[in-house]
């Protein structure tokens, strides 16, 4: 029997690496399937059952749960079920709630206080069915909306949930918008109207930056970042191939980090949360941008090289080995010239403009292994077990 369990619905690398990080952290560990299963409840009780087995018994033991189902829905209903029944849960229903949504996540920001790109939400949605059984086009009056609080130039819009920047996009200019939104419709990631937001002339990067808080402690964030970058597209998520690049965090942004962590973690006794941050960088910019590019150029073959070891067909089975060659690529790749020269640049400006970072989301089941452990330097995985193991602690 042990006290801690992890509840996943896949096993990726990620989960796998927190197995692997618990045994060798001397964490003792449990699985918890969470999706061929049924979970009951009634006055009679409560079951939790596979078609083969009954997990009813091995959970009454556990007291926090490690929740790493993957969809931000099934999660949420993971962490409710879970702490319904009296385990602590990392993270907190609380934290799920306030990271499924940018708009929730933004107004904790807000609140606190942080600096965050401008944000409008629409309630109303762009297609409107009628009673007649026609469809009402609202794109003329949201796009007005919108433009009334952010200008007539850049815009960016985005569904309220969604992930790895799925309809993300960027319009330039009034005509741009109309056409953005009337490809917008209300979906599981996109419940309800249009959410729209200030562009964030952020030169070439964003940041992934990890926080955590053990229960009895106050917040931390890591010193060091994931910064993703490219020329290619505005959105700079991993996702998308982008590269990426280790970023020492200033302080004052290792300061805002964890102010963003507790405005999120709204008094839950612990929580890890990795969150998106840009810097608002306009003209400012510390290298000249055709030699950054050329860099970018020299560092897509050993990035080809990382992308072919990910693409490892038996990474899961042979997981131990797999994270020796992913290992091992990643250090080839931060060993070039270009990747220093890229990453000076990065870290330049980060530290020019450590005042102006906005952020403006949170990631409660952040992926890691690769970039964020590797390159990033954080191991989400003993951020997790500190965290879970902290409260365990009467
Ligand atoms: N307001 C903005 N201004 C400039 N760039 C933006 C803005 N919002 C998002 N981006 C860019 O688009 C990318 C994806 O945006 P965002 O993080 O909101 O989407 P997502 O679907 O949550 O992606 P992920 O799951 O990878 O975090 C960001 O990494 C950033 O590079
Ligand atoms: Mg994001």
């Amino acid at each position: 029997m042990t006290d801690i369990a992890m509840a996943y619905d896949r096993s990726e690398t990620d989960e796998m690496g927190i197995k692997l990080t618990a045994d060798e952290m001397g964490v003792g560990l449990q699985y918890l399937p969470f999706y061929k299963v049924s979970l009951g409840f009634g006055n009679d009780g409560f079951t939790y059952r596979s078609p083969g087995q009954n997990y009813a018994s091995a959970l009454k033991g556990v007291r926090v749960v490690l929740n790493r189902t993957q969809s931000k829905n099934r999660r949420l209903f993971a962490s409710a079920i879970f702490e319904a029944l009296d385990k602590a849960v990392l993270n907190p229903l609380s934290v799920e709630i306030s990271c499924q949504s940018k708009i929730r996540t933004l107004l904790a920001f807000f609140n606190s206080g942080i600096k965050i790109p401008k944000t409008v939400y629409v309630p109303c949605n762009v297609q409107e069915g009628r009673a007649d059984g026609g469809v009402l086009d609202n794109s003329g009056v949201i796009s007005k909306l919108i433009a009334q609080e952010l200008g007539s130039g850049k815009v960016v819009t985005k569904p309220d949930a969604g992930t790895h920047g799925r309809n993300v996009r960027l319009a330039d200019g009034p005509e741009a918008l109309l056409g953005m939104l009337r490809d917008i419709s209300s979906s599981i990631i996109n419940p309800s109207g249009v959410v729209a937001q200030e562009f964030i002339p952020k030169w070439f990067y964003d940041l992934r930056i990890v926080v955590e808080k053990e229960k009895g402690r106050p917040g931390f964030c890591f010193p060091t970042a994931l910064a993703r970058a490219g020329f290619k597209d505005f959105r700079t998520n991993t996702f998308l191939g982008n590269m990426v690049f280790r970023a020492r965090l200033p302080p004052a942004v290792q300061k805002e980090a964890v102010r963003c962590g507790d405005a999120l973690g709204g008094g839950a006794r612990a929580w890890v949360i990795a969150l998106d941050a840009m810097p608002y960088i306009g003209d400012d910019r510390v290298a000249d941008e055709g030699e950054l590019r050329s860099h970018f150029d020299a560092l897509e073959g050993p990035f080809s090289e990382v992308k072919k070891v990910k693409r490892y067909p038996l990474k899961k089975r042979n997981f131990e080995e797999y994270t020796g060659m992913i290992n091992e690529a990643y250090g080839r790749y931060m060993s070039t010239e270009a990747y220093a020269n890229i990453q000076a640049a990065i870290e330049v400006s980060l530290e020019r403009k450590r005042d102006s970072v906005v952020f403006h989301e949170g990631n409660a089941c952040p992926e890691f292994w690769e970039q964020t452990r590797i390159v990033g330097g954080v191991n989400v995985a003993e951020s997790l077990l500190r965290c879970a193991q902290s409260l365990l602690d009467n």
